[in-house]
């Protein structure tokens, strides 16, 4: 496993070649050398180094690094001196934690993964992690480890009906049980969807939206929490947090009015709308509440970093696909893209009669309200 056999693969992967040639020319290790190659070409923006070692399930699960930054400012306020992450991975949140604290442990089961972030801590030129490779939950492996915080982003099983903790591996209510003995201090990287029902300890769940997306939650245990809930916009690095003192003001309507704001998804898993309002106009309004739509609305043309996005209204009209077409090719719009939650194969009939023959330079946002059609454009 060494870097020109990599970047090799890497060039005959963009050049085409098929599994046979590839194994032909690659030898040893062949499978594994080309599956590190996939993730580097896959990984593309997840990370700001291209040379990076991991396959691509260490890939899949890695943290992304603006995310990884982001929480190892906020470990670094609390002026932490040492942390063991216990299911390491490709060691990406590790490193980045490593780089606030004086001492790090990196623990993963898998030989693999712990070589992988072994390499990649090398890459960054970070030098203070010991790595061990072994159970976290071993007592061997509880006596190596003396750390102020421990944070683990357990692996996910995939077929999961309903995310619980003692479906994670290793479980938080292991990890828990096994370290506390040592530090009253955790950090969980939890399944966003999880209901916070599920979880026995008393702190901050903070909701993280990535590019738009919802992306991560992390759930501090209370010597490390800042508040019960709250949201992360990244990269704009804007926060919001949870205020049961604050007034409720959240009203709805079902008209739209000059402007649509769009909700990220992170505020409105943390509940934190009413909080949002308090930064929005007061003539604001709640508008729609879909699983991953959010939009509220109003008269001024809002520009914030807590929100995904805002858009100007341009018409309000049934949910035609035809009469929508026409107004669109009307008003010059090149570009529909719709932002509505209809049913797969429905969704492309829709959206290929919507755009049929359109020309010009404007981008239209379509939304589905009741039976309306709101149709937009982003400012
Ligand atoms: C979601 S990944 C961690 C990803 C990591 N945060 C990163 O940025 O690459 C979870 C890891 O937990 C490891 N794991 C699962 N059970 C474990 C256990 N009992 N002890 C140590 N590691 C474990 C898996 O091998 C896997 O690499």
């Amino acid at each position: 496993m060494n870097e020109e056999k990599v970047r090799l693969a890497e060039e005959l992967i963009r050049r085409g070649l098929d599994r046979k040639k590839l194994r032909a020319k690659l030898g040893k290790d062949w499978e594994l050398i080309v599956g590190i190659a996939k993730a580097r070409i896959r990984a593309k923006d997840k990370f700001s180094r291209d040379d990076l070692w991991m396959d691509l399930e260490g890939l899949r699960y890695a943290t992304h690094e603006s995310v990884a930054k982001y929480r190892a400012d906020r470990l670094g306020e609390f002026g932490v001196k040492s942390i063991a992450d216990v299911s390491c991975g490709i060691g990406i949140q590790l490193i980045f934690y490593a780089m606030k604290v004086k001492k790090a442990y990196g623990v993963d089961i898998d030989p693999l993964k712990v070589e992988f972030a072994r390499r990649n801590a090398e890459k960054y030129g970070v030098g203070n992690i010991e790595f061990i490779n072994a159970d976290s939950l071993s007592p061997e492996t509880v006596e190596r480890i003396d750390a102020d915080v421990i944070f683990s982003d357990p692996a996910r099983p995939p077929e999961m009906p309903e995310r619980r903790l003692e479906d994670l591996l290793p479980s938080p209510l292991k990890v828990y049980e096994t370290y506390s003995k040592k530090t009253d201090a955790f950090i969980f990287d939890l399944p966003p969807q999880m209901r916070r029902e599920l979880v026995p300890w008393k702190g901050e769940f903070e909701y993280i939206d990535l590019h738009g997306h919802l992306n991560r939650l992390t759930f501090y245990i209370d010597p490390l929490a800042k508040a019960e809930r709250s949201a992360v916009i990244l990269p704009a690095g804007a926060r919001l947090e949870s205020d049961p003192n604050l007034e409720r003001i959240v009203e709805w309507t079902n008209k739209p009015g000059q402007y649509l704001y769009e909700i990220p998804q992170a505020i409105d898993y943390a509940g934190l709308i009413n909080e949002l309002f308090h930064h929005l106009p007061a003539e604001a309004r709640m508008l729609l509440r879909e699983k991953r739509r959010v939009l509220a609305t109003g008269e001024e043309p809002v520009k914030s970093p807590l929100l995904k996005r805002t858009y100007s209204l341009v018409a309000v009209l049934p949910f035609h696909p035809v009469r929508i077409n026409n107004l669109l090719r009307k008003e010059g719009f090149g570009r529909a893209t719709l932002r509505i939650s209809v049913p797969q194969a429905e969704y492309w009939r829709i959206k290929k009669r919507i755009e049929t023959n359109l020309r010009g330079e404007r981008r239209a946002f379509v939304f589905k309200i009741g039976n309306k059609a709101v149709i937009t454009e982003a400012i």
